[in-house]
């Protein structure tokens, strides 16, 4: 069937395009129906089904004689190894993790915190929290410990399972003694931590708190799959919102296997048995459905990849690992392409390797710019298809359907919408603008299945966030517009949302930090153009009145500050020290017309503004920081 019918027969017809879709997932009890509305606008999807994920990803697999197939590959560039896990030692290995567990008395429901480098260990963790019902939540390892207390506070999970350490090119990453500052400052105190001691770096074990990863599985029952409802909480995937209190995204069970399991097919074009490869990291969303989940659900064989598009060793791993791996299905953020073709822009590494394997590479995270689409379509000569997606939903939200019905690529578009995202834009007024203009990205309720119901523990803020501004519709907190064909172009965020190198981080975040900082009065931190990392973090900085020390000095300490809060991944290098700031009448900073100055855009003065002037300061501060300043329009 023609893509656009099936799009159009999702809308219409949800309960039997998800029902049907529900076919390919194993259920203990059928759901009697897809969508459950009675809760409105909240809605749910198979809420009275029973089924288990980790079934579904590995146990079901080896049931129907596949035993023996691959499941996980790791491959570590920067530990120089690569591993493979069959679905029979996976289905091993996780019973008895998941047994290891609930002998530790963790049940359906609890929360467990994962913190943990690109090791298949982290997949298992995952999965094990899955049999037993519990419901995990992964922090990425690039955040510090104070948002990992953060999590820990407000998931209150009753264990943490986390690593000795992480290697990033470099350094080792020493995730224990992060741990363990996260738990002496969260409020929240779990019963027990499950260390992996990894051998590049052995942690020390606190007495009665700390179990060790192989020690505490020692002599165990390994433990069968839990069912659970089709509405329990799968997962708690914690994303940056307007404030520095992250928002925990739900991820309801059900509605996402069978989503997921619809896109593996249909989006990303492979069959159960082939192997599909997400370069990102299990503490992003992409991780979650795309290194984790949907590969596994699909019966196909995932990549671990602990290592980084260029310097490990150089811009030709990502080629070396599609070869020898034989990965037909590629997915990875545009930044990551963009160091690639820094390092080798002629893509000589790629004449050393055989990837006539590949068929696809998919790109999201960010907005593919034409050059970088481009230079991969010449280099690769297979689709490159950009596809736009959130934490909140879990799954594309519009993509380019190679394996159903491939749509002709727009350069700079992520293509059309996906199966039950009835994609509008609107203007202030929540009416809808016609073809070609600008406006607020939003979807009509409900979403499909799969996508965030709730935020945990925080009904009134999910709301709020999202289903207040434009009744009836979903926000996104992105700006786009839709052309005549129905393609859609991302173009910014609405909100104060800024995405480095792939990462999505706050910038009001970023000011709480600063503003911590005793001799800063006021701040705020703006996303600036950067070729590489498609944004970057640039604070301005007001002293409070009688702070003598030099600007480089407390400049310096607002970056560690950063760095020590947030974390490395935040990237936060750039700051300058100016006298104010500028705002509207009303006090509202003026973050966007800063950014425009700063990326030497076409500007206009703000009608509202409280004092024209200011902004020339800021553009000469920016201008000797390096950033062109273009007069206003
Ligand atoms: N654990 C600990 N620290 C981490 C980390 C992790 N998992 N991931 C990143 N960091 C650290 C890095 O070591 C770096 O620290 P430094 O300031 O000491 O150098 C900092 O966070 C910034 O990292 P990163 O943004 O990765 O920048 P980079 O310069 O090291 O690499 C790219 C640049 C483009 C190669 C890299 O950002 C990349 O591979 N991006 C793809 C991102 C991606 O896949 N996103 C998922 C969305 S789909
Ligand atoms: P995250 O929740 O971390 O996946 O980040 C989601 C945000 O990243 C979106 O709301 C967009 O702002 C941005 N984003 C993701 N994919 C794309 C894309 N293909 N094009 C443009 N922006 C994207």
């Amino acid at each position: 069937m023609a893509y656009r019918d099936i799009h159009a027969r999702s809308l219409a017809d949800p309960e039997g395009f998800w029902m049907e879709a529900a076919e390919a997932i194993d259920w203990v009890k059928r759901p009697t129906r897809a969508l459950f509305a009675e809760g409105e606008p909240i809605y749910e999807w198979f809420a009275d089904g029973m089924v288990n994920t980790c079934w579904n990803a590995v146990d079901r697999h080896v049931e129907a004689g596949r035993g023996g197939q691959v499941a996980i590959v790791h491959d570590s560039p920067v530990t120089h190894s690569v591993r493979e896990i069959t679905y029979a030692e996976l289905k091993d290995r996780v019973a008895r993790l998941a047994g290891a567990l609930a002998a530790k008395g963790v049940t359906k429901g609890d929360r467990v915190i994962i913190y943990m480098p690109m090791v298949p260990e982290a997949l298992e963790a995952m999965l094990a929290c899955a049999r037993l019902g519990a419901i995990h939540s992964v922090v990425f390892g690039g955040f510090a410990a104070h948002e990992l207390a953060t999590r820990i506070d407000d998931a209150r999970p009753r264990a943490v399972i986390a690593a000795s350490c992480g290697i990033e090119p470099g350094r080792v990453v020493h995730y224990k003694p992060l741990l363990d500052q996260a738990l002496e400052a969260a409020a929240h105190k779990p019963d027990f931590c499950v260390i992996f001691q990894r051998e590049q770096e052995v942690a020390k074990l606190v007495e009665g708190r700390d179990v060790s990863w192989h020690a505490f599985q020692y002599g165990v029952e390994p433990a069968d799959c839990v069912p659970v409802e089709g509405n329990h909480p799968a997962y708690i995937l914690y994303t940056s919102g307007t404030t520095g209190q992250p928002k925990g995204v739900v991820r309801p069970t059900a509605g996402h296997l069978v989503a997921l399991n619809w896109t593996m097919k249909n989006i990303y074009g492979v069959e159960p048995g082939e192997v599909f490869w997400a370069a990102s990291d299990v503490g992003w969303v992409v991780g979650h459905s795309y290194i984790c989940y949907a590969p596994l659900i699909h019966g196909n064989t995932t990549i671990v990849f602990e290592g980084k598009p260029v310097g490990t060793p150089d811009a030709g791993t990502f080629w070396r690992v599609i070869a020898q791996h034989r990965v037909a299905s590629f997915f990875t953020a545009p930044t990551a392409f963009r160091a690639i073709k820094r390092e080798d822009p002629e893509g000589r590494l790629l004449a050393e390797h055989d990837l006539s394997c590949l068929r696809y590479l998919f790109l999201a995270g960010e907005r593919a710019d034409p050059d970088t689409v481009i230079w991969a379509q010449q280099k690769l000569g297979v689709p490159v298809i950009d596809h736009w997606w959130q934490t909140e939903t879990g799954w594309p939200i519009a993509a380019n359907p190679m394996g159903l019905d491939p749509q002709p690529v727009k350069l700079g578009s992520p293509s059309l919408p996906m199966p039950g995202h009835d994609v509008r834009v609107l203007d202030e007024g929540g009416h809808e603008v016609p073809a070609g203009t600008l406006g607020a990205i939003a979807i009509r309720l409900p979403l499909p299945p799969g996508t965030l119901p709730t935020l945990w523990n925080a009904e009134a803020r999910f709301r709020k966030s999202y289903l207040e501004h434009f009744p009836g519709y979903y926000e996104t907190g992105d700006a786009g517009y839709i052309d005549d064909d129905g393609y859609l172009y991302i173009m910014a965020r609405t909100d104060d949302v800024i995405n480095v190198a792939g990462h999505r981080l706050s910038t009001g975040a970023m000011e709480e930090v600063l503003a911590s900082h005793p001799d800063v009065g006021e701040c705020a931190v703006i996303g600036i153009a950067d070729p590489v990392k498609g944004q970057l973090p640039f604070g301005f900085i007001c002293l409070n009145k009688g702070v003598e020390r030099t600007h480089s000095e407390v400049l310096a300490e607002c970056v560690n500050l950063v760095r020590d809060q947030i974390g490395p991944v935040a990237a936060f290098r750039h700051a300058v020290v100016v006298d104010r700031l500028p705002k509207t009448r009303s006090g509202k900073i003026l973050r966007a017309t800063m950014a425009k100055i700063a990326d030497g855009e076409d500007w206009k003065m703000p009608a509202t503004i409280d004092d024209p002037v200011i902004l020339d300061e800021i553009a000469a501060a920016l201008a000797e920081a390096g950033y062109p300043a273009v007069a206003p329009a």
